[in-house]
């Protein structure tokens, strides 16, 4: 019952407390998954994560490489493998995040990431993705809330208009891609969102099986 799943959205929607959730929920199913997260999930990639993080002054073409490196690792040592292995594979964001932060907010050109993300997942994509959307001013605030001062420096260093131009280029991006990105409005309550993500998930495996 091989199936995958990206979550994605802006900082502070609220996607990795839903994938940890979804993953449970699966687990509680007995449907086999794992659960990843980019950049991350493997010994490499999460170097390149805190590469990353310690390094906020890098031009935006080295990050998107970067992050294209990390992608690679992880689809070649682990998403493609669990896939084979029948597996529902649930990520913490994917290539669309690129195409949001380095192409619509960083200013690269779309076309040019599109055919790194090809490369660096084999042309994989998707079976479902949900995009948790948020207002920004709500969700600045949780992720201030949040206390983290990683995630603070995070969204001092970049601009307001920055952050809008991702949140615009991830409606764009489900615009162009109807047939796989369902938009989740995140200021729902938490447990309406989870139940939300599962049902839906549930459906799109049973389609494929
Ligand atoms: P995230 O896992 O959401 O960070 P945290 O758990 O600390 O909230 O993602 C890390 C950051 O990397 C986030 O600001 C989005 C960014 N990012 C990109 O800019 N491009 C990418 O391709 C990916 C995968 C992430």
């Amino acid at each position: 019952m091989s199936f995958f799943i990206s979550i994605e959205g802006f900082d502070g929607t609220g996607k990795s407390t839903q994938a940890s959730i979804l993953k449970k929920n699966l687990d509680d199913l007995k449907i086999d998954s794992i659960l990843v997260r980019e950049p991350g999930s493997t010994s490499f990639s999460e170097k390149i994560r805190e590469i990353l993080k310690d390094n906020t002054e890098i031009e935006t073409l080295t990050e998107l490489l970067l992050f294209q490196a990390s992608r690679f690792e992880l689809v070649k040592k682990v998403i493609i493998p669990n896939l084979e292995m029948g597996k529902v594979v649930i990520t913490d964001r994917f290539s669309d995040s690129s195409v949001a932060y380095q192409g619509y907010g960083g200013g690269l050109d779309i076309k040019l990431i599109e055919t790194l993300n090809n490369i660096s997942t084999s042309s994989l994509k998707p079976d479902l993705t949900f995009l948790l959307d948020l207002n920004l001013e709500s969700s600045m605030k949780r992720t201030f809330s949040r206390n983290n001062d990683e995630q603070i420096d995070k969204f001092e260093k970049k601009d307001s208009i920055f952050h809008k131009k991702v949140k615009d280029g991830f409606l764009e991006i489900l615009k162009n891609n109807n047939d796989r990105i369902i938009k989740i409005d995140a200021s729902k309550d938490i447990n309406e969102i989870s139940y939300l993500i599962l049902k839906l998930s549930l459906e799109k495996i049973n389609e494929t099986v």
